[in-house]
C-alpha cells in the first residue's frame, strides 16, 4: 500500500499566474524509495503537499489526476505522514510526548493505544529524552526527529520528507538521516526531497527529476539518472557527487578596519570573543551548536546590546557616529552601514509583497521614490525575483525566500553584511549565486561576515575563519593592528583558511 499515481498532474496556487507544477506523469509502487529532485521552485514541495492532501480544492487550480492507492489524497490523509523543512513550524505542543500524541488523538486512535504508539515512535527515531521534555528546549535536529516520530506514529503507508535536514547543522542532519533509515520498514513508500544527493542516496533506490517548466525529465536508478543528467542537474542546482564548484578567492588584500568586537560575552555559558572585520574581506564564523553564533551575528549587526564587552565601528564604517556603538544607531543609519540576513528568512519579512519588502529599507532611509524603484528593480533582476515582485513573501519557495532576504539586506547598500547561515537549505544554483554575490560585494570593498556550518561555502568564499569555542574564540591571522596582545580569551593560530 502507499502507491502513488500522477497523470498529467498540475497545480496552480491561487493568485499565481504560473503553474507551480504541470504535466507530471509518475507512478510509484508501494515500498519504493524515491529521491525527488529539481531546481528551486520546480514544484517539489507543491507535489508533496498534493500527496499529503494539503492542497484544498479552493486554494488553487488542479489539472490531471493524483491518487494514493486509487484515492484522492484529500480523502486518505491517514495513510500519509509528512515532515517539512522547518522544525519549528511543525511542533504544536509544549511537551514532546504530547506532540507525537496530538496526531493520534486527532485521528481518533483509542486512548489506550496512544501512549504505547508514542513511545514506540520516539524509540524508532532514537529520541534521547523522556516524553515530558519541553519541545522548546530541543535542538533543530532533535525537533526534526520529533516531527518524524509524529509522522511515524501514524503508521503511514507513504512517508513524505521535504528537505528534512536542510535547516540543520551537519551533526543534526546525520542523526535525522539515521533515524529515517532505521525507522523505515519494508512496505513503507518513501518520497524524499533533498538537494544534497550524496547524503540522500543511501536512503533511496530511485531518482525522479522534475522539469521546471513541466513534466518529469528523468526517472530511474541513481546511477542511470546521474550518468545521463548529472552535469545538467549540477548546473541547475542539484548537488551531484563528482561535480565540484569553483572557489572565489579574494582578488585583493583586505582594506580598512570596519568593526571590532572586544571581549563579547556570548550566551550560554561561554567565554568572551574578540574579532575584527575589514573592508574587502569575507570572514566566516564557525563553531559547534550552542556556541553562540547567532547571538554573535545579532551583536555584530547592531541588533542586540552586548551584555558584556563591546562592538566598535571604525570611522570608515560609521563616520561621525563611530564613538557610538552600532546598537545605539538610529535604524536608517544602521541600515545604511550594516545589513543583516537572518537564518530564517520568514522571520524577517514584514510587508505583503516582494516589491514592498525590498523598497522598505530604501524608503526608510529617505530615498526619493524614483530612486527606490530603480534600486528595487536592480535587486529583483540580480536575485532572479523579477517575476515575483507582486508575490507575498510568505508564499515563496525556500530558495526564493533566501534570495529575497539577502536582497532586502542589500537594498540600503550597507558597507558591511552580516549573514547567519545564508546557505542553509539552498540548492546549488542559489548557493552558487550567493557565493558570487558575496564575492562581488567583497571585491567591491564591502565587508562580509557569514556565520555558517557550511564547509563548502567557507572553502569557496572565506578569506579568514574564526572558530567559536565553548570557552573562547580563535581568530585567524594575527591582527595587524596588534591590539590584542595579552588578551586571555584568544587562542592563536588559524583554522582551515584557504
Ligand atoms: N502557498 C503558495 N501560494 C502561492 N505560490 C506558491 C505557494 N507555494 C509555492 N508557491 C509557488 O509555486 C512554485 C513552486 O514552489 P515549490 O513547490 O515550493 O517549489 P520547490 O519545492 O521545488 O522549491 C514557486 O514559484 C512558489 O513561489
Ligand atoms: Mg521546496
Amino acid at each position: 500500500m502507499g502507491g502513488v499515481l500522477l497523470r498529467g498532474f498540475g497545480w496552480r496556487h491561487a493568485g499565481r499566474r504560473a503553474w507551480a507544477l504541470r504535466g507530471v506523469d509518475l507512478r510509484v509502487e508501494a515500498g519504493e524509495r524515491v529521491l525527488l529532485l529539481g531546481p528551486s521552485g520546480a514544484g517539489k514541495s507543491t507535489l508533496l503537499s498534493a500527496l499529503a492532501g494539503l492542497l484544498p480544492e479552493d486554494s488553487g487550480e488542479q489539472e490531471g489526476l493524483v491518487e494514493i492507492d486509487g484515492l484522492d489524497p484529500r480523502k486518505g490523509r491517514e495513510r500519509v505522514g509528512i515532515v517539512f523543512q522547518d522544525p519549528e513550524t511543525q511542533l504544536v505542543m509544549a511537551r514532546c510526548g504530547d506532540d507525537v500524541a496530538f496526531g493520534l488523538e486527532n485521528r481518533g486512535v483509542p486512548t489506550d493505544e496512544i501512549w504505547p504508539r508514542v513511545d514506540e515512535a520516539l524509540h524508532r527515531v532514537g529520541f534521547p529524552y523522556p516524553r515530558d521534555r519541553n519541545t522548546a528546549a530541543l535542538s533543530g535536529g532533535e525537533q526534526q526527529r520529533l516531527a518524524l516520530a509524529g509522522a511515524l506514529a501514524l503508521r503511514p503507508e507513504l512517508l513524505l520528507l521535504d528537505e528534512p535536514t536542510a535547516n540543520l547543522d551537519p551533526a543534526g542532519a546525520d542523526l535525522v538521516r539515521q533515524a529515517v533509515a532505521r525507522a523505515l520498514d519494508a512496505d513503507t513508500t518513501l518520497i524524499l526531497v533533498e538537494h544534497r544527493v550524496a547524503e540522500a542516496l543511501p536512503l533511496v533506490d530511485r531518482v525522479v527529476v522534475l522539469e521546471p517548466g513541466g513534466g518529469v525529465r528523468a526517472d530511474g536508478t541513481p546511477e542511470a539518472v546521474f550518468a545521463a543528467h548529472g552535469a545538467a542537474l549540477a548546473a541547475e542546482g542539484v548537488w551531484v557527487p563528482g561535480h565540484p564548484i569553483a572557489p572565489r578567492p579574494a582578488t585583493a588584500a583586505p582594506g580598512d578596519l570596519l568593526l571590532t568586537a572586544d571581549r563579547l560575552g556570548l550566551p550560554p555559558r561561554l567565554g568572551s570573543t574578540d574579532l575584527a572585520v575589514r573592508a574587502g574581506e569575507a570572514l566566516a564564523v564557525r563553531g559547534p551548536n550552542g556556541a553562540g553564533k547567532s547571538t554573535l551575528a545579532l551583536l555584530l549587526g547592531g541588533l542586540l546590546r552586548p551584555g558584556t564587552g563591546r562592538v566598535t565601528a571604525s570611522a570608515e564604517l560609521a563616520g561621525t557616529d563611530h564613538r557610538t556603538p552600532p546598537h545605539r544607531w538610529r535604524a536608517p543609519a544602521l541600515a545604511r552601514r550594516i545589513g543583516s540576513v537572518f537564518q530564517d528568512p520568514e522571520h524577517q519579512f514584514v510587508t505583503s509583497t516582494v516589491f514592498d519588502e525590498l523598497a522598505l529599507g530604501p524608503r526608510r532611509t529617505g530615498q526619493p521614490e524614483a530612486a527606490v524603484k530603480e534600486t528595487v528593480a536592480g535587486l529583483l533582476e540580480r536575485l532572479r525575483l523579477a517575476a515575483l515582485a507582486a508575490a507575498n513573501p510568505y508564499t515563496l519557495s525556500g530558495g526564493e525566500a533566501r534570495r529575497l532576504s539577502v536582497a532586502t539586506a542589500l537594498a540600503t547598500a550597507p558597507r558591511l553584511l552580516i549573514c547567519d547561515e545564508p546557505t542553509f537549505g539552498q540548492d546549488r544554483r542559489t548557493w552558487r549565486e550567493l557565493v558570487d554575490l558575496f564575492a562581488d560585494l567583497r571585491d567591491a570593498g564591502h565587508g562580509v561576515v557569514a556565520v555558517t556550518h557550511d564547509a563548502d561555502f567557507v572553502a569557496a568564499l572565506a578569506d579568514r575563519t574564526v572558530t567559536l569555542q565553548r570557552a573562547a574564540t580563535s581568530d585567524g591571522p594575527a591582527d595587524p593592528a596588534g591590539d590584542r596582545a595579552g588578551r586571555p580569551a584568544i587562542q592563536p593560530g588559524r583554522d582551515d583558511i584557504r
